[in-house]
């Protein structure tokens, strides 16, 4: 996840040696430049993950300085500037063009007059850049826009200054953003949020701005959480807050976190922030992506000509939870693709006889784009002759590499290794792209693709509404996590739901638990049911669920223990808990998913189990 901090204030001392150097404080509290502060701040956002990094400090002498590159804040050397004011900072996570040093930010308008950093999607950057012929762009990223709408606002109103062009280029962004800017003759940090947070540090000495109190905590904990729409200017003079251009009052908080859990947004651990995340991390999935008028899907990637029309079927290779997500991606395609889908654990993949490679499309669904048996699986298919296709969270992963095409699903970096807010977003991205193809090869009409990219654009609004509930879940981890083992069951897009949560309880409470097919209960593991053993089941539309009910109540006669997730408006008198799921047709089970995952947490919790490490595994698997 991108990361910013600003500063202007007066507790650096005159630069003499470089940044990196001087990101310590002097005996006399002071540090040597603006330069080190700025760098220390970037070290402080370290924990959110990034591939890129870069600074802009701005003196009245010396003007503006860029430094920026690809790779760790370590090796960022940030300038001697001693006549510097203020700085801003960013550490980038790739959503948009890879992690090269161009895409680093910040970014600037063609004179090198004003620099940008900005964390978030400017959805409308395409149409924006069209509009701003004439400008000389330097990366691929979204980002790049702003400073050249700034300059444009500039060039046609000389008397106009920073804050004032923000102002005015602020109201022409579509999307999610949080930005600081700097401009070379201009003693202030003009910043502006909608839809991505910014929060101000007002220290005594000095002002600092930044994407997480964790960035500046170090040195103040009065804070100012912006509002969505806010424009502020950070100058010697203090701090000025514009709402709808008129300046406004915004509350001085007292932050009482220690920098740890500052990390973990307050949370005790990265898992239930991520957790928590789900809402925002899947507005950023969907952002720009969604034709919900012409029922159709913007996805950015592109196929030979014919290519999916001819396709005879999809193949999905992945492991673990992306295995999961795949195998609920496969139902969607074959239902609104009209084409054969498969899923196969990739270090069980092999392409097999009797299958047409040009006509095949092998999707690679992994979330680091680093796991051994998911690149064993991409090199067998390439081997094969068949198209390969990666679904990654992560920019210039070696999958990405591999592939013949990429979707990111732009969930931003997750750092608990049981994957949560990445399943979301691998199946909401696959959800698009089933669209996509069902759309290319006419197999789904306008009106029901516009139903499915309803019941998305509901997905963020109706995960929160679970989240809201999160009290009723711990209440019942409190009340049946000690039990013997857990089953997890469902019906179509409701088993690979039960199987994933199976896989997340057993992975950080340590429980023994299983998911499967809610019919295939009575098949075998119904001999394994006692009182001791509650059955979780997935409830809801697209899951068959009075036919699960059944399989249920089969569990409940040997006295198992019933959690249900519902829909919301369908009632189970019998069962012991029942979650309520909203209504959101096709997603409904990933809705599920999240009351699966907060019960995995709290039992885990209850336990004292290291939740964000669990013993024996990695976050990503790179031996086969
Ligand atoms: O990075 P990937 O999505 O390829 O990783 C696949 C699995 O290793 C991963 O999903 C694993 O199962 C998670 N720890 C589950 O929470």
């Amino acid at each position: 996840m991108c990361g910013i901090i600003g500063y202007i204030g007066e507790l650096h001392a005159g630069g003499q040696t470089d940044g990196k150097e001087s990101s310590e404080a002097t005996d006399g509290g002071k540090f040597q430049s603006v330069g080190g502060i700025v760098h220390r701040g970037l070290k402080n956002l370290e924990y959110r993950g990034y591939d890129s990094a870069g600074v802009a400090l701005v003196g009245p002498t010396s003007g503006l300085t860029v430094t920026k590159r690809s790779g760790e804040v370590d090796g960022l050397t940030v300038p001697d500037i001693p006549d510097a004011t203020h700085g801003v900072g960013h550490t980038r996570w790739s959503t948009h063009g890879p992690p090269t040093d161009a895409n680093a930010h910040p970014h600037t308008d063609c004179v090198g007059d004003v620099a940008v950093v900005h964390n978030g999607i400017v959805e409308n950057h395409e149409t924006l850049k069209r509009e701003l012929a004439g400008h000389e762009f330097t990366s691929d990223t979204d980002t790049e826009v702003i400073p050249h709408l700034i300059e444009e606002e500039l060039t046609a109103d000389p008397s106009a200054d920073l804050l004032t062009a923000v102002q005015r280029v602020e109201g022409k962004l579509e999307g999610s953003y949080a930005i600081c800017a700097v401009r070379e003759d201009e003693g202030e940090i003009v910043v502006a949020r909608r839809g991505s947070p910014l929060v101000l540090g007002r220290g005594e000495d000095a002002t600092f701005v930044a994407s997480d109190v964790t960035a500046f905590l170090e040195h103040t904990r009065d804070v100012t959480y912006l509002e969505d729409g806010d424009v502020a200017s950070l100058s010697a003079d203090g701090v000025e807050i514009f709402a709808s251009g008129e300046p406004v009052e915004r509350e001085i908080e007292t932050v009482t976190w220690e920098a740890d859990a500052a990390e973990k947004g307050g949370y005790d651990h990265y898992m239930r922030k991520e957790i928590h995340e789900q809402p925002s991390s899947l507005r950023q999935t969907l952002a720009g992506r969604l034709d919900a008028d012409g029922g159709d899907v913007n996805l950015d990637v592109s196929f030979p000509p014919g290519f999916l029309a001819d396709l005879e079927e999809i193949r999905i290779v992945a492991c673990g939870t992306s295995y999961y997500a795949g195998r609920y991606a496969a139902q969607l395609f074959e239902e609104l693709a009209g084409v054969r889908a498969t899923v196969e654990i990739a270090s069980e993949y092999e392409f097999g006889a009797g299958r047409t490679p040009d006509r095949t499309l092998v999707v690679a669904v992994t979330q680091s784009g680093e796991t051994a048996d998911t690149l064993g699986a991409v090199r067998r298919a390439n081997a094969a002759g068949a198209r390969t296709f990666a679904v990654t969270n992560t920019l210039g992963s070696t999958v990405t590499r591999e592939v013949d095409g990429t979707a990111f699903i732009r969930a931003g970096p997750e750092i608990g290794v049981a994957a949560t807010k990445t399943f979301a977003s691998q199946v909401a991205t696959l959800a698009m792209l089933a669209v996509a193809v069902g759309r290319d090869r006419g197999a789904l009409a306008a009106a029901d693709a516009r139903s499915v990219l309803e019941d998305l654009q509901g997905l963020p609004g109706a995960i929160q509404q679970v989240l809201d509930d999160e009290e009723q879940v711990r209440e019942a981890a409190r009340e049946y996590g000690d039990s013997e083992a857990f089953f997890f069951v469902g019906r179509a897009l409701g088993v690979p739901v039960a199987l994933e949560g199976a896989l997340k309880l057993k992975e950080i409470s340590y429980d023994h638990a299983e998911g499967f097919a809610a019919g295939e209960l009575k098949h075998g593991p119904l001999a394994l049911v006692t009182p001791e053993t509650p059955v979780l089941a997935v409830l809801t539309d697209g899951a068959r669920a009075a036919e699960t009910m059944n399989n249920v109540t089969e569990a409940q006669t040997r006295g198992a223990p019933a959690l249900g997730c519902v829909s919301a408006g369908d009632e189970y008198d019998t069962l012991d808990v029942a979650f309520d799921v909203p209504d959101v047709g096709i997603v409904e089970p990933l809705v599920a998913n999240v009351y699966l995952q907060l019960f995995a947490y709290h039992v885990a919790n209850e336990k004292g189990r290291p939740i964000d490490k669990p013993r024996n595994l990695a976050k990503s698997v790179t031996v086969e």
